[in-house]
């Protein structure tokens, strides 16, 4: 059992912090958000993560987890100090690591004894010898026995908690390989690979990893779009690519593309740093071109299928990133409503989720109760988030409220020749139809 302090109590730290206890450890998450740390106190999570309440309260209840505003509080009895605050993306991309500063800082300002502090953010490469050049700066006059360690995350919103639990592998880097080890025993119940490495390394495999993540699914989109004009349809292409054990079928889903708030910031920093080092990231530019384009071809479709967009009325179900979140951040679909209302349409959404964020964030998108009301009196319907609730939808229903037939299915969910054959028009992505 160790004494943790997670700095950070978003997505990310909250669900480290929770799973850490969860493994026996005493665990004391920090936030300077004083709302969110009073909801978090009271059972109210403040993000939707599925199984996340139920694991937060057993671990308050047993006493192993704690939640506070205090760095002084957080820290007085912490071995290891985890950061992971937000890192967004900066002006032009570069992620922006004044919150990583500002909890360096208070570790430097507090802490009195040996510490291990662990970048779990996301960070550039070099960012964990920039937190030990502050720290050592800071403490120059009473040197801190610390050393810094880069444990990235690589966990999906919707299966945070399974990710945390049963890991492909744990990355640790360090210049100081007994601290790297020293972590490791954090993670030894999970009995999995653990590859411990350099700083830098560490940090260019989680950019590394989510990079080719995002270039998959750019490089299934081109693929359908290329379809598309040829005729195939992409849904068949990716079983037959996946079934090659080189290739594997995993997130090489065609489709509106990635949102969210890992791929778009964690491939912009990259290429970031790619240009400022001097090199030309060729590829991750094309990346994100074709991941932006997706949005953009799916609104150039629905205004050659309507015969233009003005005035059109137009149902969007799934406001968030993707199923199984209630985030928002880079979502496609917000992207695609934007594009829409440019040009003139009448735009209606619903999300299982996301409602109480969008109305939020957009006051201005029309929102729905549910899926049928999103089609009532609509010239098109489109899928734009695969929530299992919108799977098995009462399509007559449907039929019957919508004004004009016509569905675009932004992720090749639903079932083309079932709805052609009740009178749809259906357009897939990639599926040999546009
Ligand atoms: C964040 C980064 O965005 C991501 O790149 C990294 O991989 C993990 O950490 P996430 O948990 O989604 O991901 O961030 P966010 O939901 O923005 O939560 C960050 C939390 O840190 C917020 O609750 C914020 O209030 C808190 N914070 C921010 C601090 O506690 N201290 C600060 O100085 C700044
Ligand atoms: C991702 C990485 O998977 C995770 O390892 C990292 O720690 C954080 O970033 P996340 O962004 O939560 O996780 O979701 P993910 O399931 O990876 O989906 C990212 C985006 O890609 C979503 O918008 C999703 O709709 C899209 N996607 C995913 C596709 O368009 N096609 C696919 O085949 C898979």
């Amino acid at each position: 059992m160790s004494n943790l302090c997670v700095i950070g109590t978003g997505y990310v730290g909250l669900v480290t912090g929770t799973c850490f206890a969860d493994l026996g450890n005493q665990v004391i998450c920090l936030d300077i958000d004083e709302e969110r740390i009073s909801k978090v106190k009271q059972g109210i999570m403040p993000i939707y993560e599925p199984g996340l309440e139920q694991v937060v309260a057993q671990n308050v209840k047993a006493g192993r987890l704690f939640f506070t505003t205090s760095y002084e509080e957080a820290l007085k009895d912490a071995e290891f100090a985890f950061i992971a605050v937000g890192t967004p993306s900066g002006v032009d991309g570069e992620a922006d690591l004044q919150y990583v500063r500002a909890a360096a800082e208070a570790i430097a300002d507090i802490v009195d004894h040996p510490i291990v502090v662990i970048n779990k953010s996301t960070v550039p490469v070099g960012t964990g010898d920039w937190v030990a050049e502050i720290i050592t700066k800071r403490r120059n006059e009473r040197p801190l026995d610390f050393s810094v360690v880069s444990n990235p995350e690589f966990l999906r919103e919707g299966s945070a908690i399974n990710d945390f639990m049963v890991p492909d592998r744990v990355i640790l880097g360090s210049e100081n390989r007994p601290a790297a080890e020293k972590v490791a025993e954090l993670y030894q119940s999970l009995r999995c690979p653990i590859q411990i490495t350099d700083l830098r390394t560490a940090e260019m495999i989680k950019y590394a990893s989510n990079a080719f993540l995002a270039t998959r699914i750019s490089f299934i989109n081109e693929i359908a779009n290329i379809c598309e004009e040829l005729g195939a349809d992409v849904t068949e292409v990716a079983r037959g690519m996946g079934l090659d054990k080189r290739i594997g079928r995993a997130f090489l889903d065609a489709g509106l593309g990635w949102g969210g708030s890992c791929f778009p910031k964690d491939v912009k920093a990259l290429a970031h740093m790619a240009v400022l080092h001097g090199t030309q990231p060729q590829l991750l530019q094309a990346v994100m071109e074709i991941n932006r384009n997706q949005r953009r071809r799916m609104v150039m479709h629905l205004r050659k299928t309507l015969g233009g967009l003005n005035d059109k009325v137009i149902g969007v179900l799934g406001l968030s990133f993707k199923p199984n979140t209630d985030d928002i951040r880079d979502a496609p679909a917000l992207e695609v409503i934007h594009l829409l209302r440019n040009e003139g349409a009448v735009v209606k959404a619903y999300d299982p989720q996301a409602m109480e964020i969008v109305a939020k964030y957009y006051p201005t998108i029309p929102l729905c109760h549910d899926p049928y009301q999103v089609a009532e009196g609509a010239d098109a319907l489109i899928l734009a988030t695969e929530w299992n609730e919108f799977k098995q939808l009462d399509f007559k229903r449907i039929h019957q409220a919508m004004r004009q037939p016509v569905v675009f299915d932004g992720r090749n969910a639903w079932n083309a020749d079932h709805l052609r054959a009740m009178g749809f028009r259906y357009f897939g992505i990639g599926r040999g139809n546009l």
